[in-house]
């Protein structure tokens, strides 16, 4: 993966397969102190401690077409070879929270990329599960809540509709993308 944009997606496509009903996506930088951290918290089935202690090491994984999970080990080492740290914490029936921290200016971190995309990607695919975007550069920050979304169309209406696809990109856009100003 050469995007960040990308590993976020992954982690995400997590929390789904764990039932989320809420995923909130955080991305918190700050170019004066040189860092910047991604996290993404489910309230989905969370994983007992056995599995949390292996679930970085490439070789867990609850899939059964292949033995090899590989979206937090490749999560991990984005984050660890960019001066920065990694971390899960779990519980059983509660939920996740996966959180990455980098270096800006390490040479190894990779590029933010597609973070609007990602972003419209997961609402548009995923109508039922709600999302929460924050992004904030220390001064400034920008939200995405799909339930204030949500309260705003109305039930008749859901999240996945073309002319509300329309209104999220450039929300997104606006609220997120233009945050990041390209800086990451
Ligand atoms: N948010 C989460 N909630 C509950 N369990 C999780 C969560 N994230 C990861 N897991 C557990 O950790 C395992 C490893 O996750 P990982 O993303 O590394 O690999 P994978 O999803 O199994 O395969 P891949 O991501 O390569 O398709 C998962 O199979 C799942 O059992
Ligand atoms: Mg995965």
């Amino acid at each position: 993966m050469r995007e960040l944009a990308l590993n976020i997606l992954d982690i995400a496509e997590n929390s789904l397969a764990a039932g989320a009903k809420l995923i909130e996506i955080t991305l918190l930088f700050s170019q004066s102190k040189d860092s910047m951290r991604i996290s993404i918290r489910d309230d989905g089935c969370g994983m007992d401690e056995e599995t949390l202690q292996k679930v970085t090491d490439p070789f867990t994984t609850s899939r059964t077409t292949r033995k090899v999970g590989m979206g937090l080990p490749l999560f991990k080492y984005s984050a660890e070879s960019a001066g920065g740290s990694f971390s899960v914490a779990s519980r059983k029936g509660e939920g996740t929270e996966v959180c990455a921290d980098y270096r800006i200016s390490h040479i190894d971190r990779m590029p933010l990329g597609d973070f609007g995309g990602v972003a419209l990607q997961l609402v548009t695919m995923n109508p039922r599960v709600d999302f929460r975007f924050f992004v904030s550069d220390g001064e400034r920050g920008g939200v995405l809540d799909t339930r204030e979304v949500r309260e705003v169309l109305g039930e008749e209406i859901p999240l996945d509709a073309p002319e509300v696809r329309a209104f999220l990109k450039e929300y997104i856009q606006e609220n997120l993308v233009d945050i990041i100003g390209g800086r990451l």
